[in-house]
């Protein structure tokens, strides 16, 4: 099986995604896969749910916090501001204030409170959580291919959704019962009603998105799951542990990727570094280790190339290594 076959045979994976370890590859696999879906004629988004984002610097476009940039037809790229996301929640919440209270300004005390809310750390990753939601429920494009952070992050997401969901479902369930309570009383309480409504309505539309989006990761039919390795010890053995990991939260797996192969041409040539020799015999040792953990489900081995992948001519190199043609 190959890669390119995995996307032929399976059109309806819409979501895809490379997780790993840091530095291993999956933003510069992103941004290749990105590229050659979008040259096979479909709409693609790639885009960075990494504070860190570094789609930037690989495409060479300065896109932070510009929404969608289209790169070359048919390629979209988007790295998400959190901050920008918390600055308009925070005016949210100030709006509210203003008009509930018919106040004109924000008393210092209840600025301050907004202020340091939006410090929290659990702030940034549900803006960014949310716009992923808004980004992926909009439906705009064939493809969306999440450029992910490490995985700790990415597995941090699938339990804060499934924790989310449970208190959610509840929640939604105790509000249900109750309105049939409240319908009883609503004669003696319109306003009470209709704000309990509101909640409910709120409530579900949470629900609503949270679900779209975990179901999303999880979903065999519509996503694709790549993991990104590299054939060193520290990496394989993680490697195995995060697999378990992922097996736990039911994510499905498309397959693995070995990225930074050194050639075998390599070793063809006259006078050959000792340094060089080694590096290329341990490799040797893994990637016999590696075929025999995951055998057939390594869809590519892709080599190590001469420069860092930044750039349309090297994305557009690493495409045709990883889908084929090129070597
Ligand atoms: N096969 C490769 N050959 C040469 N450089 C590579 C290769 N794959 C990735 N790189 C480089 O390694 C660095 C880390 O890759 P990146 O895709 O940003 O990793 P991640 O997103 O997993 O942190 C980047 O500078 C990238 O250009
Ligand atoms: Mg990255």
């Amino acid at each position: 099986m190959s890669l390119k076959r995995i996307f032929e045979e399976n059109p309806e994976r819409r979501y895809i995604m490379f997780g790993g370890k840091g530095g291993l590859g999956k933003t510069t696999f992103s941004a290749a896969t990105a590229y050659y879906l979008a040259q096979q004629g479909h709409k693609v988004l790639v885009f960075s749910v990494d504070p860190q984002a570094s789609l930037s610097d690989i495409f060479e476009r300065d896109i932070y916090g510009k929404g969608a940039v289209e790169i070359i037809p048919n390629l979209f790229a988007q790295e998400i501001d959190a901050d920008q996301r918390i600055r308009e929640y925070q005016e949210e919440i100030r709006q509210k204030i203003r008009d509930m209270y018919g106040m004109d300004e924000i008393p210092d005390e209840i600025e301050s409170y907004i202020r340091a809310a939006a410090a929290e750390p659990a702030m940034e990753e549900s803006a960014i959580f949310d716009q992923v939601v808004d980004i992926v429920v909009a439906g705009e494009y064939d493809y969306y291919i999440y450029d992910l952070v490490p995985l700790g992050h990415a597995l941090y997401y699938l339990s804060m959704a499934s924790v989310y969901d449970e208190w959610i479902t509840k929640i939604t369930a105790l509000r249900e019962e109750m309105r049939e309570y409240e319908e009883m009383a609503a004669r003696y309480a319109r306003d009470k009603e209709l704000q309990e409504d509101l909640i409910l309505k709120e409530l579900q539309y949470i629900k609503h998105r949270i679900n779209t989006s975990s179901s999303i990761l999880t979903d065999r039919e519509r996503t694709a799951f790549f993991f990104v390795l590299v054939p060193e010890e520290m990496i394989l053995i993680d490697t195995q542990k995060a697999a378990g990991l992922f097996a736990k939260y039911q994510v499905p797996l498309s397959g693995y990727i070995v990225n930074r192969v050194l050639p075998d041409s390599l070793m063809q040539q006259p006078n050959i570094p000792a340094y060089l020799r080694n590096r290329y015999e341990m490799q040797q040792k893994y990637l016999a280790e590696i075929k025999r953990l995951f055998g057939d489900q390594v869809l590519a081995y892709i080599p190590e190339f001469e420069r860092d992948v930044t750039g349309l001519p090297m994305i557009e190199r690493m495409a045709e290594v990883m889908f084929g043609n090129g070597a």
